[in-house]
């Protein structure tokens, strides 16, 4: 056994106290699929006064910086944030640390920066916990995929959302009820906005394209809309149609093959597709490959337990590269493809309309899916008189001639209002 590789854990909270648990708990076998001993050599946390189930006291530090000075093998970044998780590794990668995070937000912001401070200290930088907690999604798709040519990426990457959603469409309930049952069950947190805003998915969305593409992709360039706007009806409407809605994070190669949009925005899936019966807070990721075909990956996307199973596949890999002297892989943004606007994606809509209940009003209403060059595959009329509606879904069309489509809508004396508008992905054909 060779000597003992030193790991210092930045964060003692829900994933961290976990990391600190199974490293303690597991070091025969840990030590033994890797050839040496891990040796915790701190924890650190805002408060070190606090004991943490799992966690020896005597580990527990409330100064960072001087763990960090300690220049451990591995550094853990399991504190979340911009600041001052950023300085923070930076400083464990100029003193000769590998890093191990768990942080979306920061890699999404500003992932070259610590790409290129991996690279120039001659470090190892994984993140699979990042997206997806417990799943194993970043390392196939950086290392499974290297040799193949990933067309598109969709996939529910947020169990908060992925909650409400399914009990919203389980039991007909408000979204405010069921966001505030959420945050009772510990799912949602005290500010749920980073989940229900899509701001959560939006930066998994952006490191899944960044890998998935070989293009820097970040947070900003992400088209992002959450779930507080979706009612009751449009999951009733939804589920009367053979559909469930679903927060959707979106990454695909654009058809002339030299461009990738990304987004998140609630969206109609039909419920014979496999991401319809994903319930819960669990997650999926569907990715669809050129020579592979199609992959889903499905499992625990949150919790201190799962998301600590993959921060320990990260340790452990690279530990095994520390002691046969290898690096994991690099940034890859070699293709550097052109970012584009959602406007630009080819994607189906349903649009929900309170109209005039007279003769005429279903030809006015074509006609401005027509004059935009939207062609509509289904059209019914819900009751009658004052309570006249019409539901339309389109065939694939250009996501901006879609929306043009709505403002012309909008602006038509039949059309009372505009109820009801989403995205709807995962159906086959054109
Ligand atoms: P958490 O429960 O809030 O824990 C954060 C930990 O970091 C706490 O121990 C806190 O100390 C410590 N900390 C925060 N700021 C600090 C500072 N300035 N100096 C020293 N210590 C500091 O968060 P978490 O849920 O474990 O999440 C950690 C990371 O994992 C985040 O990047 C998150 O996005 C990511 N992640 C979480 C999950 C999940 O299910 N929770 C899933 C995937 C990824 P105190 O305990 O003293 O406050
Ligand atoms: N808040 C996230 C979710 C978990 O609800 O999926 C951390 O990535």
């Amino acid at each position: 056994m060779s000597a003992p590789i030193t790991v210092a854990l930045l964060g003692g909270g829900t994933v961290g106290s976990q990391v600190a648990r199974l490293i303690l708990e597991q070091s025969d076998d840990l030590a033994a699929r890797i050839g040496a001993p891990l040796e915790l050599a701190g924890v650190a946390v805002r408060d070190a006064s606090r004991a943490r189930e799992g966690v020896p006291s005597a580990l527990l530090t409330d100064d960072a910086t001087a763990l960090v000075a300690r220049g451990s093998d591995i550094v853990v970044e399991v504190m979340g944030g911009i600041e001052p998780a950023r300085t923070l590794i930076l400083q464990a990668m100029a003193a000769g640390s590998s890093v191990v995070t768990a942080n979306k937000a920061l890699l999404a912001a500003d992932g070259a920066a610590l790409y290129a401070a991996a690279a120039a200290n001659g470090v190892d930088l994984y993140f699979e916990a990042s997206v997806a907690g417990a799943i194993p999604l970043l390392r196939p798709l950086r290392e499974s995929l290297a040799g193949d040519r990933v067309v598109k990426v969709l996939g529910i990457v947020n169990g908060t959302t992925n909650f409400i959603l399914s009990k919203m469409d389980e039991e007909g309930a408000d979204y405010a009820d069921v966001l505030a049952e959420a945050q009772r069950l510990g799912y949602a947190e005290a500010d749920p906005t980073a989940d229900v805003g899509g701001l959560d998915a939006a930066a998994k969305a952006a490191i899944l394209a960044e890998l998935a593409f070989h293009t820097r992709v970040t947070f900003d360039d992400v088209s992002c809309e959450g779930i507080t706007g979706v009612t009751a009806a449009d999951v009733a409407a939804a589920r009367d149609m053979g559909f469930v809605i679903k927060l959707l994070a979106v990454a695909e190669r654009t058809e002339d093959g030299r461009g990738v949009i990304v987004r998140v925005h609630p969206t109609m899936v039909p419920r014979s597709h496999p991401l319809a019966s994903v319930r819960d807070a669990f997650n999926a990721v569907f990715i669809e490959a050129e020579s592979a075909g199609e992959m889903m990956f499905y499992g625990r996307g949150a919790g201190g337990a799962p998301t600590a199973s993959a921060v320990l596949g990260d340790v452990v890999a690279v530990a095994r590269n520390l002691r046969s002297g290898g690096h994991g892989p690099r940034e890859s943004t070699y293709a550097d493809l052109e970012i584009r606007g959602i406007d630009q994606a080819r994607t189906r809509y349903y649009v929900n309309l309170d109209v005039a209940d007279r003769p005429g009003v279903l030809a006015t209403v074509a006609r401005a899916f027509s004059d935009n060059g939207v062609s509509i595959q289904v059209v019914r009329q819900e009751g009658h008189g004052d309570d006249a509606g019409l539901i339309v879904r389109t065939h694939l069309a250009q996501d901006g001639d879609l929306s043009r489509t709505i403002e012309a809508l909008r602006s038509l004396d039949v059309v009372k209002q505009v109820v009801g508008v989403m995205r709807v992905e995962g159906e086959a054909g054109s």
